[in-house]
């Protein structure tokens, strides 16, 4: 009988998801002559019977730089805490991770790839230890899955903010302003870090490293006294001030998760207060995860699909694709953490410091 596998993309999209979708399609049918389906909306769609979709290599076809996800992603439907909401208003969150395998069983399913971050991979780590045949493969623009190098979706990210700085910088000059520009990255300072050296940023706040106004107000008054009228200040979404709290726009409701955001303009007021310049602030939000992957990120993306694909021949059930170095390797999915942080005493950070960026 012919080898048929599913794939689905699961928590929020990252740009090269759907090179991976290609890259599978293309390495199961030609090198293995397997069909493949896609399960839509994530383990939402597997759970609800979503209607599939055939993927072949005409479907695949214009994949390869196309951002999102085109079997759509989402970030809820957890198989072993299903949200359901009575008439009265009460909530009881259930364990169907049952209806997820009878899913699997009823479309025939040989296995399934499921690319996502951690989230996606401990839920898929727990239906593997119910007798699920589950390969996966990370993604994450964040860049802080702790079991591979990076994560495709990253280079994206920090293109999107490295061009932002660029044209933040003319303007800034411009008008002699100080620009404070608030990038994603969750708990972690990757994207802030690397997008603010390859985009000249003076100051670069990151979660790992708490920080206080005054270190930033000095290196601008600084900047200032060398004759430069304009700076550049990168804040991580995830940063908060010594002794104080990280930020969030939305919290408190419970049909959505928190989401960080605000530490920006709460930067920008306080430097307005320190310094009495001009001052603005851009969020760039959901830009970081859209739009075309970078080269990069296609090829990585492209790599992660085809491993996976062996993952499968070589029944890896619970394994995720890695990068360590240059090597794909794979890794077991119920250790994917997203714990992989900026070291505050590490090489890249101190390079950072050398060139003159200070991080509060
Ligand atoms: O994990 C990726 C990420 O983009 C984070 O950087 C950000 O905090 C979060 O997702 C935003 O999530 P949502 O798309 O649900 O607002």
């Amino acid at each position: 009988m012919n080898t048929r596998i599913g794939i689905l993309t699961g928590g929020g999209d990252a740009p090269g998801l759907n090179a991976v979708i290609r890259a599978v399609v293309l390495a199961a049918n030609r090198h293995y002559g397997w069909e493949v389906i896609g399960i839509r909306e994530g383990f939402d769609g597997l759970l609800s019977g979503a209607p599939t979709l055939t993927l072949n290599e005409y479907t695949v076809r214009d994949l390869l730089a196309r951002g999102g996800t085109i079997l759509g992603a989402a970030n809820r439907g957890n198989p072993f805490a299903q949200r359901h909401e009575h008439p009265d208003g009460t909530v009881e969150y259930t364990d169907v991770s049952h209806i997820a395998l009878e899913r699997m069983e009823a479309l025939k399913l040989d296995a399934l790839i499921v690319a996502g971050g951690d989230g996606t991979m401990s839920i898929a780590a727990k239906l593997v230890q119910m007798g699920a045949r589950i390969v996966g493969v990370p993604k994450t623009i964040d860049n802080d899955l702790n079991l591979t190098d990076v994560t495709f979706g990253f280079d994206t990210a920090i293109s999107t903010a490295t061009e932002a700085l660029d044209k933040l910088q003319t303007t800034a000059e411009s008008h002699h302003r100080a620009m404070v520009l608030e990038v994603m990255g969750r708990n972690a300072g990757w994207i802030a870090l690397k997008a603010g050296v390859a985009g000249g940023a003076d100051a670069i706040l990151i979660p790992e490293i708490p920080f206080r106004i005054d270190v930033v107000c000095n290196k601008i008054r600084d900047l200032q006294a060398s004759g430069r009228r304009y700076s550049l200040i990168v804040v991580a979404e995830g940063a908060k001030p010594v002794g104080g709290e990280q930020q969030f726009y939305i919290s408190g409701n419970p049909l959505m998760e928190a989401r960080l955001g605000g530490m920006g303009y709460t930067v920008g007021n306080l430097l307005h207060e320190c310094l009495g310049v001009e001052v603005r602030v851009t969020v760039l939000g959901h830009l970081q995860r859209g739009g075309q992957p970078t080269p990069h990120d296609r090829w990585l993306a492209t790599r992660f699909g085809w491993a996976a694909v062996h993952l499968v021949a070589q029944k890896q059930w619970g394994h995720m694709v890695a990068l360590r170095g240059e090597k794909l390797t794979s890794v077991p999915m119920v250790d994917a953490t997203s714990t992989k942080r900026v070291d505050p005493e590490g090489d890249l950070v101190q390079m950072a410091r050398d060139l003159g960026i200070v991080f509060g």
